[in-house]
C-alpha cells in the first residue's frame, strides 16, 4: 500500500449509540450497533478485501470480494452489506472464502491489462493489492476472449484521464459523484458485459456535467480515472496535512509528495469541515503556486511611471522604512497604514496589525473583509454577541427547512454546498432567496420548495416581511424570547415589523416576488423544528448589509432558531481566511478578538504587551483611507496581498487614490493591476510554503504546513518583523508558533489555542480556552454571548441607486465555481480551460429589446464607468436584471460599481448597480483588452 493511502473502514460509521458484540476471527469485538461487518472487521484490525466498497458512500454489494462466513448463516454473505448482530460469529479467512475470493478475482483480472509495472496506479492500486491479498497466482481464462482492453482513453479533463481499459465496473466513481458529490455527472451504461461507465450521456468528461471535483477520482481503485500529475511524475512517497488556501470552506488536504515536489492534493478525511471532499480549486489548482510568473525578488521604484529594479531584500524594507518615517514626519503619524490580507494565516495578519499599531503608531489598519463580510461582523456582534456564524458545517445535516439569502453555495463553496445538498435529498426543505435562478433552485434530485427571485437592494423590505408573516401567523417562538431575548427590543422590532408596508403584499410590489411565495416560505421556516439560514455576500454587500444581517439574526432569535443543532445563522464567508483577518484585530475600531480600541482595559493590555502607547481613536477604513489620500492627508500604504485596484468598487476612485500617495507597497505572489500603482513590491509566499493557520467560515482554526521553503527566501511574517524593525519597533518572534502563542496570550477567545494542541487533535472552533478547551462548534446554547438577544430594528431605506431611462437595468454579481476572486491565482492554471471570460448574462427579454444576440460583445454602462464583455442570454436571470462575475481584469467589472456603501460598514454596494447594455459597436475601443487576454490565456496554455 502507498505510504500516502488514507485508512478506509469500507462503509460509513454508524449513527446509533447502542453497541453489540461480537466475536471475528475467534476475537470478540464490540461495534457500534448498525455498523457493517465488513466495518467492525476493519476497525478491530482485520482487512476482509474489498473492491466496490468504500467508508464515504453507502454500501453497494456488487463486486462479491467481501464474502465472510457467518455461523448459522447460510451461504457466504457479503461483510459490506450485512449488519452485525448480537452474539454473531464471524469468520474472515477460510480455505473456501481464500477460493471463492480467487475466483471473484481471476474474472477481474482476465479483462486487465497486465501492466502493472508500468501502469501510473503501480503501489497505490487496490485491485494490484487484492490480487495479492487473495493470493491470485494464475488467470485460467486468457484473454483470447471478448475484453475492454482496447477501449479509448479519455483525455479531455484537464486534471485527470480516464482509461475504461482499466476499468473494472465497480461503480465507485459513479457512486461517488452522486452521494459525495451531488452532481449525478456518471452513469453506468449498457449491461453485463456490455457495461462501461459514461460521463452524462456518452460524452467527454470535459463535456460532460462533470465539475471536476475529483472524487470519482479519489474513489476509483484502479488507474482507470487517475490525476495527470501522478501519471506525469509518479506516486507519492509521502504527505503533508495542510489546509486549502481558495475559499472559506477551509477544507483540509494531504499535499502528496514526491520528494520535495507537490505531485497531488488529496482531500483529507480527517478534515473537520470537508470530511474528505473537494472541489476543483483545492484538489486541482494549486499550480499557480510555482508558476513562472511569480515575482521571487523586491522590487523598488521611485516613481509608478519607472521601470521597476531588483533589489535585495534590506534595501527594499530600508527603502520602505525610510520612506514610511519620511511621510510620517512631514505629514504626521496618521498620513500612513496597512491593510492585511484574508488569504494570509493568523500569524501574519496578526503581525501586520500590530505593526501598524505599535510601529506606525496609529490605527490605521483595515482588511479586505472591509469589502465582504464587515457587515456580518456588525450586525451579529450587535443582535448575538458574536461577530461570526454560529454553527459548524455538519449541522446542516440535522435541518428541517434550509434558507440560502444571496449565495451560490455551488459555485462559492462547493464542499459545503455537496453536504448541504446531501441534507436536502434526505428531505429537507429549501428556500432560496436570489434575484437569479441558482443551481440549488434546480438540480439533480434538487429543488427549492420556494424561490423568491427578488429584485437587488429589495433584502431588507424581504426579511421584514418574512417576519411580517411569522409573528402574523404565531409563529414566535414565544417562551424562547421570553427566556434569552431582550424584552423591551423584542418589542420595539415586533412594532416595526407589523407595520403595513412589511406585509407580503406591498413587499412584493417592492420586490417583485408573488406576496404567496413570501407567505408560505415564511411559513415554511417559521414552523420548522430546526430552520437554517446560510448567506452570502448577496447579503452584505449592500448600502444595508448590516440591516440585513440584523434582519436575519432578529428572524431567527424570534423563531427560536439559534443555540442547538440544525439551526442558526451562517455567513459564508469568501475567503479562506477571512474570519482570521477580521478575528486578529484587522478593523481600525477594534484589537484582537473584537475588542474595542477605545476601551482602556483592552488597550491598556496590549500596550503593557507590546512596550508601546496606542492611540485609543479608531484609525481609517478603507475607503477613509482613499479619500484622505486623494485629499493629500494620507500617503504611505503597506498591502498585504490584495489587488485593491481590481477587487474594490469605483476602480477609477481608487486608482486615483493609490496614484495620490508617495509610497505604496504590495506584498503579493505576483504583479497586478495594484501594484501598477506600487513603489515597492516585496514578493510574499503561496500556502504551500507558509507555517500558521486559517480560520474557516465555522470559526474552525486549521493548520497550514509548508511543504517547501519560501521560493523568495523569506517568509512573510519575518517581512513585516523586519520592517518593523527598520521603522524602530522590533519585535523577535523566532518562528510562526511564538505568534499564535501571544495571540492566544492576548485575545479570550484563543487562550486554548496552541500549536502543538492544533497538531494533537486537527482543528478546533474558536471561542477555544478554559471554558471551551476543545473549542466550540455551535454558540450559544443555553444563552447569548451577549446576555439576552437583542432585537434590532430593521427599517427599509432603499439603495440611492437608482434605475432610470438611461440605465434601466440592475447589475448585480457573483462567482463561477473555477476561479477565484480576482482570478490572480486561478488564471494561472487549467481552471481557465472552463470559464476563460466573465460573461453577461441577460434575459432572453432584454437581449431581444437590444438586438443583442447569444455570445456577442455588449457594452455595458453604468453612471460610473463602461467596459465590454461577452453576452450569455438565459433565463438563470429575470428581466431587468444582469449579471457578471469579477475575476477578469480585462472586463473589470468594478469599473461600473458605485461609490455606495454599508451604512454601517462602508463595505461596497457591489450587487447593485444601474446599467445599460447595448451591442459594443465600437469594438476597436476594447480591442487592447482582448489583446491581453489573449496573450494572458496563451501564457496558460504555455505553462499548464
Ligand atoms: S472508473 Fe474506477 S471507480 Fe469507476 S467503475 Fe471503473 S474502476 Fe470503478
Ligand atoms: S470529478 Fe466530481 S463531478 Fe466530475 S464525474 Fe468525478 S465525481 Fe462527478
Ligand atoms: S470548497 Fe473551498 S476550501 Fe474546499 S477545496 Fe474548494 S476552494 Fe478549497
Ligand atoms: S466490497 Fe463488498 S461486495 Fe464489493
Amino acid at each position: 500500500m502507498n505510504p500516502t493511502t488514507q485508512t478506509d473502514l469500507g462503509t460509513p460509521a454508524s449513527p446509533l449509540d447502542e453497541t453489540v458484540k461480537v466475536e471475528i476471527d475467534g476475537l470478540p469485538v464490540t461495534v457500534k450497533a448498525g455498523t457493517t461487518v465488513m466495518r467492525a472487521a476493519r476497525e478491530s484490525g482485520v482487512d476482509v478485501p474489498k473492491l466496490c466498497a468504500s467508508d464515504n458512500m453507502k454500501p453497494f454489494g456488487s463486486c462479491r470480494l467481501c464474502v465472510v462466513e457467518i455461523e448459522g448463516m447460510n451461504g457466504y454473505p457479503a461483510s459490506c452489506t450485512t449488519v452485525v448482530e448480537e452474539g454473531m460469529k464471524i469468520s474472515t479467512q477460510t480455505d473456501e472464502l481464500a477460493r471463492l475470493r480467487r475466483n471473484v478475482m481471476e474474472l477481474y483480472i482476465s479483462d486487465h491489462p497486465l501492466d502493472c509495472l508500468t501502469c501510473s496506479a503501480n503501489g497505490d492500486c487496490e485491485l494490484q493489492d487484492m490480487a495479492g491479498a487473495v493470493g491470485l497466482r494464475e488467470v485460467r481464462y486468457g484473454y483470447d476472449g471478448a475484453n475492454h482492453l482496447d477501449a479509448a482513453l479519455d483525455t479531455s479533463n484537464p486534471y485527470f484521464t480516464f482509461d475504461p481499459s482499466k476499468c473494472i465496473v465497480c461503480s465507485r466513481c459513479v457512486r461517488a459523484c452522486d452521494e459525495v458529490q451531488g452532481t449525478f455527472a456518471l452513469t453506468i451504461e449498457g449491461r453485463g458485459f456490455e457495461s462501461k461507465v459514461s460521463a452524462s450521456i456518452s460524452e467527454s468528461f470535459l463535456d460532460s456535467e462533470c465539475v471536476s471535483c475529483g472524487a470519482c477520482v479519489q474513489a476509483c481503485p484502479t488507474a482507470t480515472l487517475m490525476e495527470k500529475t501522478i501519471v506525469d511524475h509518479g506516486q507519492p512517497d509521502h504527505s503533508v496535512k495542510t489546509t486549502c488556501a481558495y475559499c472559506g470552506v477551509g477544507c483540509s488536504f494531504r499535499a502528496d509528495m514526491k520528494g520535495d515536489q507537490v505531485v497531488r492534493m488529496t482531500p483529507d478525511k480527517d478534515g473537520g469541515a470537508n470530511h474528505g471532499h473537494s472541489c476543483v480549486k483545492g484538489r486541482f489548482a494549486w499550480g499557480y503556486a510555482t508558476h513562472k510568473e511569480r515575482v521571487l525578488s523586491p522590487l523598488i521604484r521611485e516613481n509608478i511611471n519607472d521601470p521597476w529594479r531588483m533589489a535585495t531584500w534590506d534595501e527594499a524594507i530600508n527603502y520602505t522604512a525610510n520612506r514610511f518615517k519620511e511621510i510620517q514626519k512631514e505629514h504626521g503619524v496618521k498620513s500612513i497604514g496597512g491593510i492585511t490580507s484574508a488569504r494570509c494565516t493568523n500569524e501574519e495578519t496578526f503581525i501586520v496589525m500590530k505593526l501598524v499599531r505599535a510601529g506606525f503608531g496609529n490605527n490605521n489598519v483595515d482588511t479586505c473583509a472591509r469589502v465582504c463580510h464587515s457587515p456580518t461582523g456588525y450586525g451579529l456582534k450587535q443582535t448575538l454577541g458574536t461577530s461570526a456564524g454560529t454553527q459548524l458545517f455538519d449541522s446542516v445535516m440535522d435541518a428541517d427547512v434550509i434558507m440560502v439569502i444571496g449565495a451560490n453555495p455551488t459555485e462559492g463553496h462547493p464542499v459545503f454546498a455537496s453536504q448541504m445538498k446531501r441534507r436536502l435529498r434526505e428531505g429537507a426543505k429549501l428556500i432560496v432567496l436570489d434575484p437569479r435562478k441558482i443551481d440549488l433552485v434546480r438540480s439533480p434530485h434538487i429543488k427549492a420548495d420556494y424561490h423568491l427571485p427578488l429584485l437587488p437592494g429589495t433584502n431588507v423590505p424581504m426579511i421584514n416581511a418574512l417576519a411580517h408573516v411569522i409573528i402574523k401567523e404565531g409563529l414566535l417562538a414565544e417562551d424562547y424570547i421570553k427566556e434569552r431575548c431582550d424584552l423591551e427590543s423584542f418589542e420595539a422590532w415586533k412594532k416595526q415589523i407589523l407595520k403595513p408596508e412589511n406585509s407580503p403584499e406591498m413587499v412584493s410590489e417592492i420586490s417583485g416576488v408573488p406576496a404567496d411565495d413570501i407567505r408560505n416560505a415564511a411559513i415554511l421556516y417559521g414552523s420548522a423544528e430546526r430552520s437554517a439560514i446560510y448567506y452570502g455576500l448577496g447579503v452584505s454587500e449592500h448600502s444595508q448589509g448590516s440591516t440585513m444581517v440584523m434582519g436575519m439574526a432578529n428572524l431567527a432569535m424570534a423563531t427560536g432558531n439559534i443555540g442547538k443543532t440544525g439551526v442558526g445563522v451562517n455567513p459564508l464567508r469568501g475567503q479562506n481566511n477571512v474570519q482570521g483577518s477580521c478575528d486578529m484585530g484587522s478593523f481600525p475600531h477594534e484589537l484582537p478578538g473584537y475588542r474595542p480600541v477605545q476601551d482602556d482595559e483592552v488597550r491598556g493590555s496590549f500596550e503593557k504587551k507590546w512596550g508601546v502607547t496606542i492611540d485609543p481613536e479608531p484609525g481609517f477604513r478603507i475607503p477613509n483611507m482613499f479619500d484622505a489620500a486623494i485629499a493629500g492627508q494620507f500617503k504611505g500604504m503597506y498591502i498585504q496581498g490584495e489587488d485593491f485596484a481590481q477587487s474594490d468598487p469605483n476602480t477609477q476612485h481608487v486608482e486615483e487614490a493609490l496614484s495620490s500617495m508617495d509610497c505604496v507597497v504590495v506584498q503579493d505572489l505576483f504583479l497586478t493591476e495594484t501594484t501598477k500603482f506600487a513603489h515597492v513590491f516585496l514578493p510574499g509566499t503561496s500556502f504551500l510554503e507558509k507555517d500558521g493557520t486559517f480560520t474557516n467560515a465555522e470559526r474552525r482554526i486549521n493548520r497550514v504546513r509548508p511543504v517547501m521553503k519560501p521560493k523568495q527566501g523569506k517568509a512573510e511574517w519575518q517581512i513585516t518583523q523586519d520592517l518593523a524593525k527598520a521603522m524602530g519597533y522590533p519585535m523577535n518572534y523566532k518562528n510562526e508558533a511564538e505568534i499564535m502563542d501571544e495571540i492566544a496570550e492576548m485575545t479570550p477567545t484563543f487562550t486554548g489555542v496552541s500549536f502543538k494542541k492544533l497538531d494533537e487533535v486537527g482543528s478546533v472552533q474558536w471561542p477555544c480556552n478554559e471554558k471551551a478547551p476543545m473549542g466550540t462548534p455551535i454558540m450559544h446554547i443555553g444563552g447569548f454571548v451577549r446576555g439576552k438577544g437583542l432585537f434590532k430594528e430593521t427599517d427599509y431605506v432603499p439603495t440611492k441607486e437608482r434605475t432610470s431611462r438611461k440605465f434601466p437595468l440592475l447589475l448585480t454579481t457573483g462567482r463561477i465555481l473555477t476561479q477565484y476572486n480576482v482570478g490572480t491565482q486561478t488564471r494561472r492554471t487549467a481552471n481557465m480551460t472552463w470559464y476563460p471570460e466573465d460573461l453577461l448574462e441577460i434575459h432572453p427579454y432584454d437581449a431581444e429589446m437590444r438586438g443583442i444576440k447569444d455570445g456577442e460583445l455588449v457594452a455595458l454602462a453604468s453612471r460610473k464607468g463602461e467596459t465590454a464583455l461577452k453576452a450569455r442570454i438565459t433565463e438563470r436571470v429575470q428581466p431587468g436584471v444582469v449579471y457578471t462575475t469579477f475575476h477578469d481584469p480585462a472586463t473589470g467589472a468594478n469599473v461600473v460599481t458605485t461609490e455606495y456603501s454599508d451604512w454601517a460598514t462602508n463595505c461596497p454596494e457591489y450587487k447593485v448597480t444601474a446599467v445599460q447594455v447595448a451591442p459594443a459597436v465600437h469594438r476597436s475601443k476594447w480591442q487592447h483588452k482582448f489583446e491581453k487576454r489573449a496573450k494572458e490565456q496563451g501564457k496558460i496554455l504555455e505553462t499548464s
